[in-house]
């Protein structure tokens, strides 16, 4: 991945969760998280199939997009994403993950998005193992382990997914391979540094940013202090 090229790879990325923000001017809280020294932004689509609550589709992601030079990251909690890879490429989105649990044949998506050229990421809720990804690992730009339920911000963190950020971990550092862990759910100053100790890269965070009053140190409380 490029991150490796600049020589940046141990760098940890803060990806702030749009879902937070005060969606009555969502362009002017995407440029005030860029300001605030976000690297990612995260984009929560969900379809109240997969999950149950409905946020936006490619139509909010493409009048974003000419808002920010922002990596726009699109998590998908939509059943049979498949369906809607091309589109939410075409909004600009930079990286899709898809969940492993909404889709029949998840190798195929991935590709999907890798054809159109875009960062493929497969996203795992809390009780799905990682042996789903045991043999797409290689095809894989990052692994997105949810830290809670998905489907609504401001939850607490599960615990019981740190082993599992681990295993991961050591299941890409066995294959030498150069793939992103990222976390999403109840991260704040206090989980920020055990998903970071656990092997995670980039950190998602919608109340913990959004929900604050300033956001450049918002998201400085959640890098590692060195
Ligand atoms: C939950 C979403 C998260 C959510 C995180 O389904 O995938 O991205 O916005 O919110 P916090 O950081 O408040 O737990
Ligand atoms: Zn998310």
């Amino acid at each position: 991945m490029t991150l490796k090229q600049n020589n940046n790879s141990q760098k940890i990325l803060i990806a702030p969760s749009l879902l937070s923000a005060d969606f009555s001017k969502l362009a002017e809280e995407v440029i005030a998280v860029e300001k605030a020294g976000a690297d990612i932004l995260h984009l929560d689509i969900m379809d109240g199939l997969f999950v149950p609550n409905i946020t936006f589709g490619p139509l909010v992601v493409s009048s974003l997009r000419p808002h920010s030079n922002l990596i726009f990251d699109a998590h998908l909690m939509i059943e049979s994403p498949e369906r809607y890879i091309k589109e939410f490429a075409e909004a600009g989105a930079d990286w899709i993950s898809i969940h492993a649990e909404a889709t029949k044949h998840l190798h195929r998506t991935i590709w999907k998005i890798k054809e159109l050229n875009k960062k493929a990421g497969v996203a795992l809720n809390p009780h799905t193992p990682l042996n789903v990804i045991k043999y797409i690992l290689e095809d894989l730009d990052f692994v997105l382990i949810m830290t809670v339920n998905p489907g609504f911000g401001g939850q607490k963190f599960i615990k019981n997914c740190l082993p599992k950020i681990r295993e991961l971990k050591n299941m890409i550092d066995k294959r030498e391979l150069d793939i992103l862990i990222q976390v999403d759910g109840g991260i704040n100053s206090e989980t920020a540094p055990e998903v970071i100790k656990a092997g995670a890269r980039v950190l998602v965070a919608g109340s913990a940013v959004f929900g604050k009053n300033d956001y450049a140190k918002a998201i400085e409380a959640l890098k590692p202090s060195t």
